[in-house]
């Protein structure tokens, strides 16, 4: 299939086939339940990541493709009343972009006093909104900060606004969004290098960091296996600094693979903190996946790497009720696939299907 950005292109918009059993949640037929809903509610961002988005933007989507505040909180609480959504993630694009961010927790909070509501960020303006934020009843943040070199981060997000995300990351945590976490990707030969100096930055601040392996979802298709900073690299570079050893608690499915971090220098007796890896690429954890995404303009994606969505946003506006949503939503994620496949050799040759959409549209 040809690709192309923005502008979706899905094989299928309709409802899928169905089979799903009535009443039993969000289950697919590998006999995984999705609990966490990962919803997007912009896809225009204000960096330009080279992983993710070309120097020219995107076309964006126009407003009224957008989900309002009440759209939300009715398709979160289908999820949440009716299909067994335990948490909730707003992603992007860049979720502070919209304006009406507080208006959109606010109106989930409302319904849902109790529901973990979290924000994946790049931290642009976050300083002056943390606090209404959190008064809005947001619980959390994941800062996305790959470097603390000004030129570097510019070289990566392709915009000097280094500053900006330092101040962001900062006042979250004083408005207690907390744990924060940082989402970072390596690139070889651009900021790998850094690892050390990112976790040391993070413990000192009391964030969690978190690595992630460069997924093949950006929008130039540069991706390459020999350009990947796999997790055993990050471990590597990490032990020029730090001994890490498996930290205890059960991962519990988590994507994250946990490590105790305890520095090689020093007098610290015990660990001083975790750092975590996210080996999407070189050890997927599909097996064990409970997410379930909804786009920005409101479709139901079962998995980043399927090729198919289904309209949720568009069977609402036709006046469907609860039942028909949750319907639909079931069915769509019946369908989900068993793993991306990531690990396979060939993602690299002309043959492998990236997704049509970036991690922007598809909402991180
Ligand atoms: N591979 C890995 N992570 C990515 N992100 C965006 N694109 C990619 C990619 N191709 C990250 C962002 C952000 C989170 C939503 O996903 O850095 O932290
Ligand atoms: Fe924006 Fe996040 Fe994509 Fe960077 S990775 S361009 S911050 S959406």
């Amino acid at each position: 299939m040809s690709v192309s950005l923005g502008i979706p292109q899905v094989r299928s918009a309709g409802p899928p086939p169905s089979g799903a059993p009535a009443g039993s949640g969000l289950l697919d037929r590998h006999g995984r339940r999705a609990t966490d809903l990962r919803l997007s509610v912009i896809d225009k961002c204000n960096l330009r990541c080279t992983y993710c988005m070309p120097a020219g933007g995107l076309p964006w989507l126009p407003a009224a493709t957008l989900m309002s505040p009440a759209e939300i909180a009715r398709i979160v609480g289908v999820g949440v009343d009716r299909l067994g959504v335990t948490e909730l993630r707003l992603t992007g694009g860049e979720p502070l972009v919209r304006r009406d961010l507080e208006e959109i927790v606010a109106a989930v909070r409302a319904a849902h006093p109790d529901l973990p509501v979290s924000m994946t960020t790049n931290a642009i303006g976050l300083a002056a909104r943390a606090e209404g934020l959190a008064a809005a009843g947001l619980s959390r943040i994941n800062v996305s900060l790959d470097s603390l070199d000004a030129q570097t981060f510019a070289r990566l997000a392709r915009r000097d606004r280094l500053a900006d995300v330092l101040a962001g990351a900062e006042a979250a945590a004083a408005a207690g969004l907390a744990p924060v976490k940082i989402n970072a990707v390596l690139m070889a030969g651009v900021n790998d290098h850094e690892a050390p100096e990112l976790l040391a930055w993070a413990l000192e601040r009391g964030f969690a960091l978190r690595f992630i392996e460069q997924m093949p979802l950006d929008a130039d298709h540069g991706w390459t296996r020999q350009n990947l900073v796999t997790a055993a690299e990050i471990r590597d570079r990490l032990a020029a600094r730090f001994r890490l050893d498996p930290h205890p608690a059960p991962r519990a499915g988590a994507p994250a693979e946990l490590w105790d971090v305890r520095p090689l220098r020093g007098a610290a007796p015990g660990p001083v903190g975790t750092v975590g890896i996210i080996a999407s690429v070189t050890e997927p954890f599909c097996a064990d996946c409970k997410r379930t995404r909804i786009t920005a303009e409101g479709r139901i994606r079962s998995c980043l790497f399927s090729h198919e969505e289904s309209d949720l946003l568009g069977l609402l506006r036709a006046g469907a009720d609860d039942e028909q949503l949750a319907e639909r939503w079931r069915a769509a994620m019946w369908g989900k696939p068993a793993a991306h496949g990531m690990d396979r050799p060939g993602l690299d040759s002309p043959d492998y299907v990236q997704p049509d959409r970036t991690m922007s549209a598809i909402g991180g």
